[in-house]
């Protein structure tokens, strides 16, 4: 069996035998480990995101490459490469293109495909942008076909070509653009055509962040909204984030009026505890998709292997982002693995639900 991805493990929680555990059949309303921003998170987001290279912590490969290109970019007096950012939700890669332009000391347009539908509209941001700008979209691989035709030009040569009246009276006209470093994002890399990939000097990969890089982020966050916080106290948001900093901020910040509210001055380990287990968001931060997704293969198929069509009609989720927020997730932490033939709970997914995992999975274990 072709095991294609299994990685590091969280710990138990005090290493204690638990109980199993039921997964209820309905998803609970509100969800606090969903990767993506809520609709009113933007601005809150802002305060507290890191302006500079310097505050930005973890993705030390990444911020490795990028500071290199941007001293070279700078020391030739050229603009950046074309860059390619990709990886789960959550994970910062709105934030690396806005402290990319501010330590390339340029504006940052931020804009994402969806709203780009319409040629007029690409062609509008394009020939606003001013020498050196970066341009940010998101979910670049759900551009219209017009739209990245649009940009092929634009990216290779810094031109538009645009075409002018139907038929055979048609005619070409190229218009100059400037120099501009085009950021793009994606979570599904191989859904980009390859004549849009390839235009990309760097292509790079956002991973999801060690508990310890969390920690951090949560320290500085609860600094900057001026909470306080121990490190014990931040440790425990970071193991229940699922490596995401989108999350751990909010989480933070679900924590902190729990504090507030019983009266329990500085969030601790056992305050942020208490409070996260009353959000119902479990100690490995798996939510109830997860849990559901992994008692299906465990209960209902004996462990796996089990189709992504399944899980997916299993627990309400559509295939798409089973793959891309779910799946990612439950492989990092050694949950799940993904084979030739399906999907497999692993026997540490067995023992974090309180299941006793198989015989033959048990010579597995450590
Ligand atoms: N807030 C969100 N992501 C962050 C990061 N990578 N470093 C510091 N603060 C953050």
């Amino acid at each position: 069996m072709a095991i294609i991805s299994s990685k590091k493990q969280p710990p138990e929680p005090n290493g204690q035998p638990k109980q199993r555990r039921e997964v209820a059949k309905v998803p609970p309303k509100e969800n606090l480990l969903q990767p993506e921003a809520a609709v009113d998170e933007g601005k809150q987001e802002e305060s507290i995101r890191p302006q500079r290279f310097a505050d930005y912590i973890g993705q030390k490969d990444l911020k490795d490459v990028l500071e290199i290109a941007i001293k070279a970019a700078k020391s030739r007096g050229e603009v950046l490469d074309h860059l390619l950012l990709y990886g789960p939700p959550g994970l910062g890669k709105t934030t690396m293109a806005m402290i990319l332009a501010s330590e390339m000391g340029v504006n940052c347009k931020i804009t994402s495909a969806p709203a780009l539908e319409r040629p007029r509209d690409i062609v509008g941001l394009l020939v606003n942008l001013k020498p050196g700008d970066v341009l940010f979209i998101d979910e670049i691989h759900r551009l219209s076909r017009m739209s990245e035709e649009i940009l092929y030009p634009a990216m290779e040569d810094y031109r538009l070509d645009i075409t002018i009246g139907k038929g055979s009276s048609a005619k070409t006209r190229s218009i100059p653009l400037s120099k501009y470093t085009l950021v793009g994002a994606t979570t599904r890399v191989g859904a980009l055509t390859s004549p849009l990939r390839d235009r990309f000097g760097l292509i790079q990969k956002l991973r999801f962040y060690e508990v310890d890089e969390l920690s951090k982020i949560v320290l500085r966050s609860a600094q900057l909204l001026q909470t306080a916080i121990t490190e014990d106290g931040a440790a425990e948001i970071a193991r229940r984030a699922r490596g995401t900093p989108r999350i751990a901020n909010r989480l933070l910040k679900r924590v902190r009026d729990y504090a507030q509210v019983k009266l329990s001055g500085e969030i601790n380990e056992k305050v942020a505890a208490e409070a996260l287990q009353l959000f119902q968001v479990d100690p490995c931060g798996l939510d109830w998709t997860d849990r559901r997704m992994l008692s299906v293969i465990i209960e209902n198929f004996n462990g796996g292997p089990v189709g992504l069509e399944t899980i997916a009609a299993a627990t309400g989720e559509d295939t798409q982002t089973i793959e891309e927020v779910y799946e990612p997730y439950l492989m990092q932490i050694g949950y799940l693995s993904r084979t030739t033939r399906g999907r497999v709970a692993t026997p540490a997914a067995y023992k974090h639900l309180g299941f006793k995992p198989p015989n033959e999975q048990l010579s597995l274990l450590p």
